[in-house]
């Protein structure tokens, strides 16, 4: 296999495309412009979405560009062979000019003859067929015509072979992924392309956008018929080289040399601390990105973006502690971040200062809380140990995260290295008598403002963004059956048959949190129900003919006829949780909830 180092790979991919007729477009920013749907450039496709929806672009009908990308999705993935937060996207784009057959061949092509992976290498996954939308029998008809036999042709279902939208609408379709077998063994029977054991790395997607997703989840068939590929740099050169992860490229190898001659400390379980460098190299390069992005708009904070940067910065703190990496770290790492990718990115070497300093910034902030945190917590452990207890309190656990910031897992690697465990239960109960405190304090504070309430208002918005969560996790036969708002907490009845299990309340938890995080706007327009439900608004009751109603729209994300009133940015939340789910009539099941922001 040749070897290739990126700065070649992106030449040779222009190149390549170039000569295929397309026009080499610049990449964007990390941060989207006019786009709330996304906080983060997550694909090449995603700055030429007008354009992917009919828009003339002015360089022609065939694009191809090197992007930038930040995706937080797969953050709990970060520390594996291939996962990261930042990533270099090389993109070929056909606008309703070419399709699959000409998208297929040249991928191939490019793969077997310009990279030089053995066509055995190959294995390709095509959309199987699902929601009346059918089998991509040509994609599999032309993959057989270049050779690759049935074996390595995997047809998949949505869940694996549909891309898109980027955001919650937009261009989307079926996909056909290119992963490269690196020649270990099956994790077993089931192990196939899209299998998480590191077999088969997908390196490439070919994505054939025929629809747009619309705000109320329709599948509208596009006007054009539209080409979005999408191949990750890290991979591909991991993968020439035939490296075992991306840390041993080029683009890693010099932060992680940093990260080892920074390190004092070495935990005894080696794979936890090979992954604590992997998260510091990924969160660290991440960070350099999006402070030096060119559209200087994200600095670590508590909403959206800002919230993103600062939680990748943080968390990249906690794990430099266990290698006992000395503070003022998060500096000497970004400027090999710099010195790596400056030829490149020039933004990064123009904003240098501000990289480093807000870097440095963040870090002793929360270093500060840190030692504070960190001294709490050794006068208890000593105390424990001395009445030679063996359990922190669930208690104490909560004042580290309400007070220190210590998220509950952090405690338990302390408690775990102090020989400590940790009362889980006692902390989720702190956590609720906490809610209820919040309460007698909202109650004294509430005077006059009775049910219209600062908090209630933000409970109420929460109900909003609890509804839509439930329809997307649960299914669209999720409809309001009740809902009750006290100061201390929002209740929520619905239908749906069966106990929810405790990965779709953590989901809809996620998608809440989400949609906080975005700080979505609220806004308000009158019009009549008719209306109203052509906007695609929920509308719990019915009304007569022609009656004006109320419509609050969330972003993207939720149009619901309501009489309000809510707040005017879905941050105002802090965060979202619910505390418990249960049955509360045959068919309809009851959910309490809190929001953070409950003073
Ligand atoms: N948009 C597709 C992806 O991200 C192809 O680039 O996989």
């Amino acid at each position: 296999m040749m070897k290739l180092t990126a700065d070649e790979l992106r030449t040779k991919y222009l190149k390549f495309f170039e000569s295929k007729g397309h026009a080499i477009i610049s990449g964007a920013s990390l941060i989207p412009e006019n786009d709330p749907t996304v906080l983060f450039t997550t694909a090449g496709m995603h700055p030429l979405v007008p354009y992917l929806l009919g828009e003339k672009h002015p360089a022609g009908t065939r694009l191809t560009d090197v992007q930038k990308c930040v995706r937080t999705g797969d953050i709990d993935a970060v520390g594996d062979s291939a996962h990261l937060t930042f990533f270099e996207m090389l993109g070929n784009w056909s606008l309703g000019d070419y399709f699959k057959k000409e998208a297929i061949s040249w991928s191939y092509e490019f793969l077997t003859k310009e990279l030089g992976f053995s066509p055995d290498q190959l294995n390709v996954t095509v959309f199987a067929g699902e929601d009346g939308i059918p089998r991509d029998d040509e994609a599999i008809a032309i993959w057989k015509s270049l050779g690759i036999p049935d074996e390595r042709i995997f047809p998949l279902p949505k869940e694996d072979n549909w891309w898109g939208p980027a955001g919650t609408t937009g261009p989307c379709g079926p996909d056909s992924e290119m992963f490269i077998d690196t020649g270990k063994p099956a994790c077993g029977p089931e192990c196939r392309p899209g299998c998480h054991c590191g077999k088969y790395i997908e390196i490439w997607n070919d994505v054939f956008m025929q629809y747009n997703k619309t705000a109320d989840g329709k599948y509208e068939p596009l006007k054009q018929h539209n080409v979005d590929t999408g191949m990750g740099v890290e991979r591909t050169i991991c993968m020439m080289n035939g490296y075992p992860t991306v840390y041993e490229t080029e683009l890693f190898a010099p932060i992680m040399a940093k990260i080892r001659e920074l390190s004092t400390a070495r935990p005894a379980d080696e794979e936890q601390a090979v992954r604590a460098e992997r998260i510091i190299a990924d969160h660290m390069r991440t960070a350099v990105f999006l402070l030096g992005d060119p559209r200087q708009s994200v600095k670590p904070g508590n909403i959206g973006a800002n919230y993103v940067l600062r939680r990748l910065i943080r968390r990249s703190v906690r794990y430099a502690k266990m290698l006992g990496i000395e503070p003022g770290y998060t500096a000497k790492i970004a400027e090999v971040v710099i010195a790596g990718y400056k030829h490149v990115y020039p933004e990064l070497e123009q904003f240098r200062e501000t990289v480093i300093g807000e870097l440095t910034q963040e870090e002793s902030r929360f270093e500060k809380t840190l030692a504070a945190g960190q001294k709490e917590f050794d006068k208890v452990a000593t105390a424990l140990k001395t009445h030679g207890q063996t359990q922190l309190s669930g208690r104490t656990a909560f004042k580290l995260y309400d007070t220190y910031g210590f998220p509950l897992e952090f405690t338990e690697e302390l408690a775990k290295e102090n020989g400590l465990d940790v009362d889980r239960a006692g902390y989720e109960a702190a956590f609720q008598k906490h809610q209820e405190l919040s309460k007698q304090s909202a109650g004294t504070f509430k005077g006059g403002l009775q049910d219209h309430s600062v908090i209630t208002t933000r409970l109420h918005t929460a109900t909003h963004l609890l509804h839509k969560a439930l329809k997307i996790v649960l299914g669209d036969h999720v409809a309001q059956k009740g809902s009750n708002i006290t100061p201390e907490r929002l209740r929520f009845d619905f239908s749906h048959p069966a106990k929810m299990t405790p990965e779709e309340v953590k989901r809809v938890e996620e998608i809440v949190n989400e949609q906080i995080q975005r700080d979505l706007p609220v806004t308000l327009e009158t019009m009549s129900l008719e209306e109203a439900r052509q906007a695609g608004a929920t509308a719990l009751f019915a009304s007569k003919y022609g009656e004006q109603v109320k419509v609050y729209t969330m972003g993207d994300f939720s149009k619901e006829v309501c009489g309000g009133p809510h707040v005017t940015h879905t941050g105002e939340l802090g965060g979202f949780k619910i505390l418990k789910e249960e049955s509360s009539s045959s068919g309809v099941r009851r959910i309490k909830a809190v929001i953070s922001n409950m003073q």
